[in-house]
């Protein structure tokens, strides 16, 4: 059965080919190459021995989309990451955003609801809660106004998709991940952010290789375990796998209703600064970082009641903090290692 990957060579995207391939299902890529770079698949092909078929579009043209799909008419699901996601930038260029984000999900599900049935995946994210009131957080916590338009776009997203399922054969899961970080255990694929992340984990492990000179720690006034903010960082393994699990469960048909919303977390809450003891006991060596002065938009909490991705998935994570940042360091050596 093939399955189609969109945003397959990003970096949660690659390590869910990796899955599924490890499943026997057969992969084809769609990728921009706007935010990836063409030798994952080799990366890909050297774990799993096998290369995905891989289809250079931009979701964004809805004619290359459309003969997309006439000439691959034999697939089980897609799974949906493809989409901008900086969430600073975004806030800088909404409309390149919700062109982007929306655009190519409207010219997607224009297409799978011509078929007898479909399976689609959505990539969405914790971010839809915005500031929660109570943590953890589940699935029936109230959806909070988006605080960027990167945000808003997966609210938005979510919503086109609950219209969409309920007046076409179109079944769907979404996944709302917490904050997703590491690489594969092989160092053969991981994150690879363009010019200066805006995302911790990669900050912390090019800053260990010296590339940026300190990180810059964005507060320690908050309400927490030692005033600095608290997130769910999930290894992206563990992610990769929730994905094959859902699409396996629409593929059989298990899901109990036509759109299902889950929780991807470890359900565990880190601070920033647990993070960056977690880098340095990995690392052996002492991150070099600095206490500035908060980030906008920064909420002070967020981490996953998982309970319903346990019982009703059958999923958890199994990596520890510490073992997806050893993980992030190795990757980020190895990248070094080749430039
Ligand atoms: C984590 C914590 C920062 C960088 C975002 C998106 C979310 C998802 C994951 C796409 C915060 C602090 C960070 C730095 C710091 N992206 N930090 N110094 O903001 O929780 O989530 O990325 O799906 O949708 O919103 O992740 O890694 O940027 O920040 O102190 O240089 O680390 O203040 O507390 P975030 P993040």
């Amino acid at each position: 059965m093939k399955i189609v990957v969109t945003g397959g060579l990003g970096f949660i995207g690659s390590h869910t080919v990796v899955e599924l391939q490890n499943e026997n299902f057969e992969v084809v890529v769609i990728d921009n190459l706007s935010n990836s770079s063409v030798e994952v698949l080799d990366g890909i092909e050297r774990i799993t021995g096998n290369k995905p078929i891989f289809e250079q579009i931009d979701l964004r043209d809805k004619a290359a989309v459309h003969s997309f799909f006439k000439k691959y008419d034999d697939v089980a699901g897609v799974i949906h990451f493809a989409a901008s996601k900086a969430v600073g930038e975004s806030v800088k260029e909404p409309l390149l955003y919700y062109e982007n984000n929306i655009a190519s999900l409207v010219y997607i599900l224009q297409e799978l609801q011509q078929k007898p049935e479909a399976n689609f995946i959505f990539s969405s994210s914790c971010t839809v809660y915005g500031q929660a009131e109570v943590m953890p957080i589940a699935e029936t916590t109230p959806i909070q106004p988006a605080m960027s338009p990167y945000g808003n776009t997966k609210q938005i997203g979510e919503e086109i998709i609950t219209d969409v399922t309920k007046v076409s054969n179109i079944n769907a899961i979404l996944l709302r991940y917490f904050n997703p970080i590491g690489a594969h255990p092989s160092v053969e694929i991981g994150e690879l952010p363009i010019g200066v992340p805006q995302n911790l984990v990669p900050f912390i492990t090019q800053t260990g290789m010296g590339l940026r000179k300190a990180l810059s720690v964005y507060g320690n006034d908050y309400p927490t375990v030692d005033g600095t903010c608290v997130r769910d960082y999930i290894h992206v393994v563990d992610l990769a796998k929730a994905h094959v699990i859902a699409l396996q469960r629409l593929i059989d048909k298990k899901n109990a209703d036509k759109l299902e919303i889950f929780n991807l977390g470890t359900g565990t809450g880190s601070s920033v600064l647990e993070v960056i003891h977690a880098f340095e006991k990995v690392s052996g060596q002492k991150l070099v970082y600095n206490i500035v002065e908060r980030r906008e938009g920064d909420v002070t909490s967020a981490y996953a009641n998982t309970d319903k991705a346990n019982t009703v998935l059958g999923w958890k994570t199994v990596s520890t903090l510490e073992e997806a940042m050893d993980s992030a360091w190795k990757w980020e050596q190895k990248v070094r290692s080749k430039n």
